[in-house]
């Protein structure tokens, strides 16, 4: 709740010297923004509810500080804390290093992109991890009203978390204090996340013979992310997600793509680089990774909240499979969307237009079965694309299939340059709804579509902008 001396951080204050005449328009745009404040909030309900209590780890690197993104990143990381969600703060400190290093006019060595950290590069490490550490320490300790961080009250832990081992001499080269992470002190991490502090760990880790270890952030951050079992993984970079051939944003990959990927040497190192620490996280049985660029505000907020994020997130693969249909799945099909043509709620479409069409369908297979199946109809002149035939097994449904045939057919629209997509539905609008379609006119539909528009039907219109 806002202090009484607050103004809102949500509603426009009225402005006292505006005329009279302008008070209806002021009016009505006050419930305009008042629907859409109250529509928003309760979209991002549902995720509030399913990550509390869940461990985010956040990693960024010594660019987004050189950026002057701290502050606002820390904003955002005490409203994830205040909404229950345990926060772990991992950052790197290459650039600082880097600055240090120039300062005492002392060259860097790096082999096979890995540094080698001699005694003066190990004090330039802990120099900067020191000083990063302070500012972070500072930007989660504001507490000015008018600022996102009023009342927040922000506990930062952190400590000698990381055992570390050195990474030792490989082929002849000798990489003295640089080390890789040994273990993760996952028990007290958790007794802090526990009592409500944000635990912060730097790129640092100790041996038992009491040395010092730089290390890189990416092992760290997935390595902390493994050890406590974390919901998921945020790495917020300095470069925007993975892009595909056509440098168009890849918002979703599964393990086994991401590794293809990997595999063809085709992304740029920094992006493989966090790419193959995302994938060793998810190895180790963390759900999701993500990666976000931190020059967009609010990246981690936008990526956590919203349906489709701004980065690329990186999901582990499951058993079953989701592909383009061949004519060998016509029979399928037909049994997925049989009783619901017989009830209704799908339009009768009957083997013969299925097999004509089948290259517009998806679907999904698990075990020679099929458990769902979408189609997509597009409209190239308008750039719209019709999803139909949405379906789901009785005995499959609730788990999440519906949601990733809808982005499978997302993802093939955009493929195709459709930039929305639309559905007819008589029963389902909510579950569409709730996926960021709304409401829109029979009008808004392809002129070739409003034709066939079966009027007696009633269907609803919804529209996503893709
Ligand atoms: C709509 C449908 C495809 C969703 O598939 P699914 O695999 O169950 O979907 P997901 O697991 O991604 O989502 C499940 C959620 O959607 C909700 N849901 C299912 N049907 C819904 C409906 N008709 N209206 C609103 N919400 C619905 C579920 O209650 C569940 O909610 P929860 O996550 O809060 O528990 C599936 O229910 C189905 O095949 N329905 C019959 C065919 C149909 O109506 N197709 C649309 C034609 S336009």
């Amino acid at each position: 709740m806002n202090a009484p001396d607050t103004p809102s951080p949500f509603r426009a204050e009225p402005d006292l010297d505006e005329s009279q005449s302008d008070l209806p328009t002021l009016l009505e745009d006050d419930e305009v923004s008042q629907a859409q404040f109250v529509a928003w909030f309760r979209a991002v309900a549902p995720y509030v509810h399913a990550f509390k209590r869940r461990v985010f780890v956040v990693a960024f690197g010594g660019e987004a500080v050189l950026a002057g993104r701290l502050t606002r990143i820390c904003e955002d990381l005490a409203l994830l804390r205040a909404l229950g969600i345990r926060v772990v703060v991992v950052h790197g400190s290459r650039p600082q290093i880097e600055e240090q290093l120039r300062l005492r006019q002392i060259e860097s060595q790096f082999v096979k992109g890995i540094r080698i950290t001699d005694g003066a590069a190990l004090e330039c490490a802990k120099e900067a991890a020191g000083e990063i550490r302070l500012d972070i320490e500072a930007a989660f300790s504001q507490g000015l009203a008018n600022t996102p961080m009023w009342n927040a009250d922000i506990k930062v832990l952190s400590g000698n978390f990381i055992t570390a081992k050195p990474v030792g001499v490989v082929d002849g080269v000798d990489f003295q204090s640089t080390g890789v992470v040994r273990k993760v002190s996952s028990e007290v991490i958790q007794l802090a996340l526990a009592a409500r502090a944000v635990v912060l760990i730097s790129p640092l880790g100790f041996s038992p013979t009491g040395e010092a270890f730089n290390l890189d952030m990416e092992d760290v951050a997935a390595s902390v992310a493994a050890a406590l079992h974390a919901e998921k993984l945020l790495f917020l970079t300095e470069t925007p997600g993975i892009v595909d051939a056509q440098h168009e944003l890849i918002r979703e990959l599964s393990t086994l793509s991401a590794s293809r990927l990997l595999d063809s040497g085709v992304l740029p190192t920094d992006t493989a680089h966090y790419l193959k620490h995302a994938l060793r996280a998810i190895g180790a049985g963390v759900p999701r990774a993500h990666l976000v660029p931190f020059a967009l505000d609010g990246c981690a907020l936008l990526e956590i909240f919203t349906h489709d994020g701004v980065g690329t997130m990186i999901a582990a693969d499951d058993l079953e499979e989701l592909r383009e249909a061949t004519v060998d799945d016509v029979g399928g099909i037909l049994k997925l969307i049989e009783p619901l043509e017989a009830d209704g709620t799908l339009v009768k479409r009957g083997r013969g237009r299925i097999e004509r069409e089948i290259e517009y369908f998806s679907v999904i297979e698990h075990d020679a079965r099929l458990f769902g199946c979408a189609a997509l109809y597009a409209f190239p002149n308008e750039k719209m694309g019709e999803l139909a035939c949405l379906t789901v097994s009785p005995d499959a449904q609730g788990m999440g299939d519906g949601e990733k045939l809808l982005k499978r057919i997302e993802q093939r629209a955009r493929a195709m340059g459709l930039e929305a997509l639309f559905v007819l539905t008589t029963r389902t609008a909510h579950w569409f709804l709730k996926r960021g379609f709304v409401v829109a006119g029979v009008d808004s539909l392809p002129k070739d579509r409003q034709r066939m528009y079966n009027w007696s039907r009633k269907s609803q219109v919804l529209l996503k902008r893709i």
